[in-house]
């Protein structure tokens, strides 16, 4: 592997390698005194944002530092780009400065995949556009390979806005690699029409969905679709797509709750939900412990590329 622009083609050893080096880094990173061997000492990452982020790119940071590694913090707003460089342009520059590998982060869909065309360095695609988000979607799937002890077989529903969401799109990738079933929930108007001929179920009533499924992945409403036309009204859409507390109480049966984040509360998802206070039903969240995985698989991204 000598990118990652995306899950799409992947196949399931390749992943199945990635989460089993996460696992490792997992177990360390949550001992007493975490204490790794720095396998990519003198190597410089440049962390390449060109949209705003939390999760991913501190994530990446701490990955990066605990192999040893040096990171470049890039954001748009403070370089050149305000002067009208272009994006090959500012990665052949940061190339020349002797950059080791590229974490990308930008709005165009496809940007990482033609990164990684104009630069002999490995390419990390942090999310680019609606196309892709693989270390997000690996998160995840280390979360509940974590839970469940296997993905193979499991029943995942992807709730909210799959149409415009690179999340969604590189967890059908993964989990359907790797043998999981998948449906996907939400408004007519936010599913993407060719979901089926992708092998992937269509569902438009939330309480069947969570029924059918073992986990809910919900997706981050984002919230200019209401003035898009996309939806009648947020309100509505909560009733209908939310993980109420309601909901989540009605349903008799254990369901493991992901969201990538960052959150809309009390939109797509519940406070009780989100804070694991007293979650309503059997509903056990794992928002938290997605962000802790989300360093160890970063780890391993970086380690498989780089070491
Ligand atoms: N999940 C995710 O990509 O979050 P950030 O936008 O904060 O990185």
């Amino acid at each position: 592997m000598q990118h990652l622009t995306g899950l799409c083609g992947l196949d399931s050893g390749t992943i199945a390698g990635l989460l089993d080096t996460a696992e490792g880094f997992k177990k360390e990173l949550v001992s007493a005194s975490p204490s790794f061997s720095p396998s990519l000492r003198d190597r410089r990452i440049a962390l390449v944002f060109f949209e705003n982020s939390t999760r991913t790119r501190f994530s990446f940071e701490l990955a990066a530092r605990n192999l040893g590694a040096s990171t470049l913090g890039f954001s748009a707003s403070t370089s050149s780009v305000t002067k009208g460089e272009t994006l090959s342009d500012t990665i052949k520059n940061l190339e020349a400065m002797q950059v080791d590998a590229f974490v990308l982060r930008h709005s165009a869909s496809g940007s990482a995949e033609f990164i990684s065309r104009i630069t002999r360095r490995p390419v990390v695609n942090a999310g680019d556009g609606s196309n892709e988000h693989p270390t997000q979607a690996l998160l995840d799937m280390f979360t509940l390979r974590e839970h469940f002890g296997r993905i193979e077989g499991l029943r995942v529903v992807i709730v909210g806005d799959v149409l415009h969401s690179r999340v969604a799109r590189s967890n059908i990738h993964g989990l359907l690699a790797m043998g999981a079933e998948v449906a996907v929930c939400g408004p007519v108007t936010l599913l993407p029409p060719d979901s089926e001929k992708m092998g992937v179920r269509l569902l438009t009533d939330l309480d069947r969905a969570i029924e059918w499924a073992d986990a809910a992945l919900v997706l981050r409403l984002q919230l200019e679709r209401a003035s898009g036309g996309y939806l009648p009204s947020l309100q509505e859409y909560s009733v209908h797509y939310g993980l109420t507390d309601e909901r989540l109480e009605r349903l008799k049966k254990n369901l493991l709750v992901l969201h990538p984040g960052p959150i809309n509360r009390e939109i797509e998802i519940s406070n009780r939900v989100a804070d694991r206070i007293q979650p309503p039903g059997y509903s056990k969240s794992m928002l938290l412990e997605q962000v802790t995985n989300g360093v160890a698989v970063r780890m391993a991204v970086l380690k498989t590329l780089l070491a």
